[in-house]
């Protein structure tokens, strides 16, 4: 991003801003209305001249019409009635009922080649907005809004949000939802004109919440069609909504969903937005790639291999007992794990999901010589060690409880409905936040820990600041944002991962400061296809945990195999999820193959592009990651279920560079069922070439599969 000029008042801005970053370009005109208008947001312009902006400028203008307001309003960057809009606008909020409608018009601003900023002025309401538009390196436009009351009595925000227009063409709209088992789901139906909500009151986004709102032409897919979306950065509840007005504006809105009265604003305090991120492209995979490429780009990226982890939840549970464990790790470290992460159960009165939580320290009944037998023994195999943690929660049984039933949040004397059997601490409050990060402190001194799998195992549900206090969500993320930066920075080298539920808090406010999420604690291989392709829409691979399950697999009770597991979990940040110690010396050596199939491409795996193909057969799924430079790319086919077509109509290979031939084949270190011998990609001495173009366009006959059962076709430069 290039540094924007000093500030200039609004008669001296130019009548135009043209912002242009990774193949996007952002058209503002800042002359046709009181305020800055965004009149394109989409494909780079190039170097185009003030009179072609004029012309976009001018062409978006539309006309008065009968049954309207004088002049038709306009989108602005915050809509609002003084302006004639009549639908959902930008900012919602007064003073005890007064200053209900705004008039904030544009006072000065700063424009550079890649951001904007433009400060809204409402004398007589008191109120100012500062606007600020910036695009990233790989093309994402975002938007931040900061409020700040300058009348002499408070002010209560009930809404501030971003806009992102959509071209007219985009008809359908995409989110997701899902429940515990099965994040992000995707659903889809005509964008009419309306408003579609997705909201998020649960106090963390939850497994039901849209990762994003995409709107495209209709039936857009993975590999074609034009789309437009938004993500909103940020832990906490949110409102995201996509409206069409009768007056041929499309519009994706995003920001914090404040609950009444969480927000007032004292005078001279100020309210700022979470991060309101738009990405566009020409199908899924390059709306995603925006994302990839971006996050990829950041200091905090992790930049290691990322390492295979064990993760001791499903191979133990409650069942903490060092020998055990020590067996554990021991079968860890010969399939080729390099972390190995003790789960829930390890800290005091924790001997199931109904006490302990809030006791941080080790638990002296089942440690009595504290974690380091089970560390050393750990580190002597060669591996990390990592420790489960949910700093947030409480059980009422526990000391914490007993001793600070303040430190609850709750909006009455009775506690809220519980989840799990447990409570919410409020981290904003000072005493509760300086207990937990003492505690976080203190082990990440005394022990040798790499890794922290953070967890948050409930939706919140009144979360207020005690009996007749006022909501809390907004000030509890912003203090666990405070947290894990503190953490990050007083313990360099840990890295830590979002885990709730699974995955109930993806996003990237949390990735901002955490180096992966658990994506989900189905660990079914036929369920994690779609939970990974969507949640892929905005987390690259290297950031998605992806787990071998153990053959039965506990949350579905379907038995899979190991290649299809492993198949499915490649595409991510790999890892064990599994009891090894009942597995015969076969089975070891069977992941320990897929382990070593895994470190050996997970350097592709974390810089390449993402691809999937858009199959007409429902049954089949391709996906694959190409090399960056696109001399090599790699894909998984997955028989799903049977094909109505035997065998299967051919199968295309996005993403190979179009002009350069190569040579593809199956590669697999183990049997993945179905026939694979008889397939032309097995005929390793007679190959099939192709060139990207024809791969991508024509395609080949797949192997033929059991259903489900997975191949993996290796794509490599000939010349
Ligand atoms: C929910 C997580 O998603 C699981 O992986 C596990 O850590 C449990 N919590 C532990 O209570």
């Amino acid at each position: 991003m290039t540094t924007p000029s000093s500030e200039l008042s609004s008669t001296e801005l130019p009548d135009y801003a043209h912002l242009q970053a990774g193949g996007t370009s952002v058209v503002v005109d800042l002359r046709s209305a009181g305020q800055p208008i965004i009149v394109h947001w989409g494909e780079a312009l190039g170097p185009i001249g003030e009179d072609e902006l004029a012309g976009i400028a001018r062409a978006a203008r539309p006309q008065r019409v009968s049954g309207g307001l004088d002049e038709t309003a306009r989108l602005t960057v915050l809509p609002q009635e003084s302006g004639g809009w009549l639908t959902t606008p930008g900012l919602v909020g007064d003073r005890d009922g007064a200053d209900f409608s705004s008039r904030l018009v544009l006072t000065a601003g700063t424009v550079s080649a890649t951001e904007a900023a433009f400060v809204l002025r409402d004398a007589a309401a008191g109120l100012e907005v500062h606007v600020s538009l910036a695009l990233g390196v790989s093309g994402l436009l975002h938007q931040r809004l900061r409020l700040v009351n300058l009348g002499d009595a408070p002010y209560r925000v009930g809404a501030l949000s971003a806009g992102f227009p959509v071209p007219p063409t985009a008809t359908e709209l995409l989110t997701t939802t899902g429940h515990h088992l099965r994040e992000r789901s995707p659903q889809r139906h005509a964008f009419t004109i309306g408003g579609h909500v997705r909201e998020s009151r649960r106090g963390r986004p939850g497994a039901d919440a849209t990762l994003v709102m995409v709107a495209g032409t209709p039936g857009f897919g993975f590999e074609r069609g034009r789309v437009h979306g938004v993500h909103l950065a940020w832990s906490g509840d949110h409102r995201i909504l996509a409206e069409r007005t009768p007056t041929g504006d499309a519009v994706l809105r995003a920001g914090e969903l404040l609950r009444t009265g969480e927000i007032i604003l004292a005078p001279g305090e100020e309210y700022e937005t979470p991060d309101a991120i738009g990405s566009w492209g020409d199908g899924l995979d390059a709306f995603a790639a925006r994302f990839h490429d971006e996050l990829r780009a950041r200091p905090l990226h992790p930049s290691r291999p990322r390492p295979v982890t064990l993760n001791t939840w499903e191979a133990v549970y409650f069942r903490h007992d060092l020998q055990t464990l020590r067996r554990l790790a021991d079968r860890a470290a010969r399939v080729g794990v390099e972390r190995f992460v003790l789960d829930d159960g390890w800290f005091h009165g924790r001997r199931d999901d109904t006490a302990g939580l809030g006791d941080w320290w080790v638990d002296a009944e089942v440690w009595p010589d504290g974690l380091t037998p089970l560390i050393e023994h750990v580190h002597g195999l060669g591996m990390e060690f990592g420790l489960w943690v949910e700093p947030e929660m409480v059980n009422p049984d526990s000391d914490l409880a007993r001793r600070h039933p303040d430190w609850l949040l709750r909006a009455r004397d009775e506690l809220p409905p519980s989840g799990r059997q447990q409570q919410v601490l409020d981290l904003a409050h000072p005493d509760a936040y300086a207990y937990i990060a003492g505690r976080l402190h203190a082990l990440l001194d005394e022990y040798p820990i790499a890794y922290l799998k953070w967890d948050h195992n409930r939706d919140l549900a009144e979360p207020g600041f005690g009996p007749h206090g006022r909501p809390r969500v907004h000030e509890n993320v912003r203090a666990l944002y405070r947290l894990l930066d503190e953490l990050v920075e007083r313990h360099p080298g840990v890295e830590i991962e979002s885990c709730a539920s699974g995955g109930a808090r993806v996003d990237l406010g949390i990735l901002q400061r955490t180096h992966r999420i658990w994506t989900s604690d189905c660990l079914d291989p036929l369920e994690r296809l779609d939970i990974q392709r969507y949640t892929g829409l905005v987390v690259p691979p290297e950031l998605m945990g992806a787990h071998l399950t153990s053959p039965v697999v506990h949350s579905t009770g379907r038995t899979v195999s190991l290649a299809f597991s492993a198949l499915t979990a490649l595409f991510g940040h790999l890892g064990v999820e599994w009891d090894l110690t009942g597995e015969d010396d076969d089975t070891l050596d069977a992941i320990a193959e897929w382990v070593s199939l895994y470190r050996t491409h997970r350097g592709l795996i974390a810089t390449g592009r993402r691809v999937h193909a858009d199959l007409a057969d429902p049954a089949l799924d391709l996906r694959g990651v190409v090399a960056a430079d696109g001399g090599e790319a790699l894909y998984v086919h997955t028989q799903v279920r049977t094909s109505t077509a035997h065998p299967p109509a051919p199968i295309t290979l996005p993403g190979l560079d179009a002009d350069r031939r190569y040579r593809i084949s199956i590669a697999v270190p183990a049997d993945a069922g179905g026939y694979l011998a008889q397939s032309p990609l097995a005929w390793e001495a007679d190959p099939v070439v192709l060139n990207g173009r024809t791969a991508a366009a024509i395609g080949l006959r797949p192997p033929v599969l059991l259903p489900q059962a997975a191949a993996l076709i290796h794509a490599v430069t000939v010349d």
